[in-house]
């Protein structure tokens, strides 16, 4: 397996059971993310973005197919060594920031350090470098509540990178902000994804987003099945 490829994934199908019906959100889908690629997803509410996103981070199983990550299929992997190989390579973010509500975003920022068994002075470091670096040096004490919107998805934005992972997973990561925080979100990750070549699997509804990645992906109800399709 070519180890440029951060995420692949190989004719997935996934349905869902829904009492005696099946529902088949994807059908036959491939993906391949290389190293420091940038790639939206785009499609109808439904057409299974976020089962996708769940699917590349090994979050949830596929019915049939193989999701890898850095060259690992999850399904290599027992329950103990996905959680170490997610906090290794995958960061996520989603459209609500999902940070700990009792936690300052110092805290937040390096819990994942922290869980990859990182040193308190080293995840500290690494979260007040990051915390920086998204413009929050003067918040790191404030907790979610006493931060607003943007700043919050900024925290959560750095909480996804302070691993330093191979690809950052990101659902409607600006579905919650006005133009000027999508602006300086979208500075950030370009900045970072060229900085530290991190890749980037964005689902956005929003254009201008999605036309600042490298290649869109549609996920359309209607043609799922075709596998990966390159607008
Ligand atoms: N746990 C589940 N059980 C049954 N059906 C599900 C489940 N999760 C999702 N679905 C169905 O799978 C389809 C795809 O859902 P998904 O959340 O991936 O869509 P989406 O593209 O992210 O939509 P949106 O843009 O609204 O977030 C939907 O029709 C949804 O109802
Ligand atoms: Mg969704």
């Amino acid at each position: 397996m070519n180890s440029n490829k951060v995420l692949q994934v190989i004719g997935v199908s996934k349905s869902y059971s829904q009492g005696l019906e099946e529902i088949a959100v994807l059908k036959e889908f491939n993906l391949e993310i290389l190293e420091g690629e940038k790639v939206a997803i785009m499609g109808a509410s439904g057409s299974g973005k976020t089962t996708l996103l769940n699917l590349c981070g090994g979050l949830d199983q596929p019915t049939c197919g193989v999701v890898s990550v850095c060259g690992v299929a999850w399904s290599e992997l027992d329950p103990s060594a996905q959680a170490s190989w997610r906090n290794k390579h995958v960061g996520f973010v989603y459209q609500f920031h999902h940070l700990l509500a009792e936690f300052s975003a110092l805290e937040n920022v390096a819990l994942p350090a922290l869980i990859g068994k990182a040193t308190r002075v080293d995840a500290k470091t690494r979260a007040l470098d990051l915390l920086h670096r998204v413009g929050l040096e003067n918040r790191v004490n404030h907790i979610p509540a006493s931060l607003s919107g943007g700043e919050r998805q900024r925290v959560a934005i750095a909480r996804a990178l302070v691993t330093h992972p191979s690809v950052v997973l990101m659902d409607e990561p600006t579905g919650n902000l006005d133009i000027a925080n999508t602006e300086s979100i979208m500075a950030l990750l370009t900045e970072v994804n060229v900085d530290m070549k991190i890749s980037f699997v964005v689902v956005t509804h929003d254009p201008t987003v999605a036309n600042q990645m490298d290649r869109i992906i549609q996920l359309d109800c209607s043609d799922i099945g075709d596998g990966e399709k390159i607008v």
